[in-house]
């Protein structure tokens, strides 16, 4: 299946501002993968993950987010079992887009990753996450900061959205998932061997 038939089906499952925010997602995602051939991911792979990493709003309300999550198997951390359609959303909507045919193992798991992160995330992984944060739409702290860092240093954005969403979370007095400490502790130590 092609991208217009994945955007013709993202629509059926979400829309207005949702479906604005996929569509900058992945014009983000094919531009910055475009401009950096050295980070070594595919412009129509980014797109397609970018345009296709919020399939899982489509389940719509918490209940039906968890119903959909105990359906997948996907596990429910206690951060999860507090903001089901917020941390649930990724890895559902990756296993519902396996279901629907996605075959792409690279994808899913960029789609899977899109929300808290993990260690060891692969580039187009990383790309997916950082431009969901920073797409031109967004408004939040550290959005223009991290578009403007993306524009050369895609680790070095990932690090800062980030450091951006951490500080939110605790700010807020918020759980934080394991995985969101692994990217983060991940990014420093790369950071480091980068200089
Ligand atoms: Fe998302």
């Amino acid at each position: 299946m092609g991208w217009q038939r994945w955007h013709e089906a993202l629509a059926a499952r979400v829309s207005g501002e949702r479906l604005a925010h996929c569509e900058r997602t992945a014009l983000l995602c094919r531009e910055a993968a475009a401009a950096h051939p050295a980070w070594g991911v595919d412009p129509e792979r980014a797109a397609l993950a970018g345009l296709l990493h919020d399939w899982g709003r489509g389940e719509g309300t918490a209940e039906a987010m968890l119903a959909a999550a105990a359906r997948y198997g996907v596990p429910v951390s206690p951060a999860a079992r507090r903001r089901p359609v917020a941390l649930l959303h990724a890895p559902v909507g990756a296993a519902s887009l396996r279901a629907a045919g996605l075959v792409d193992e690279e994808v899913l798991t960029a789609v899977a990753l899109h929300t808290v992160g993990a260690a060891g995330m692969g580039a187009l992984s990383l790309l997916v996450y950082t431009a969901d944060f920073c797409e031109p739409g967004r408004t939040h702290p550290g959005a223009c900061e991290v578009r403007a860092v993306l524009a050369a240093d895609l680790r070095a954005a990932a690090r800062l959205a980030t450091r951006y969403t951490l500080e939110h979370l605790l700010a807020g007095g918020e759980m934080v998932e394991a995985g969101a400490v692994a990217l983060w502790n991940d990014l420093v130590r790369l950071g480091e061997v980068d200089g």
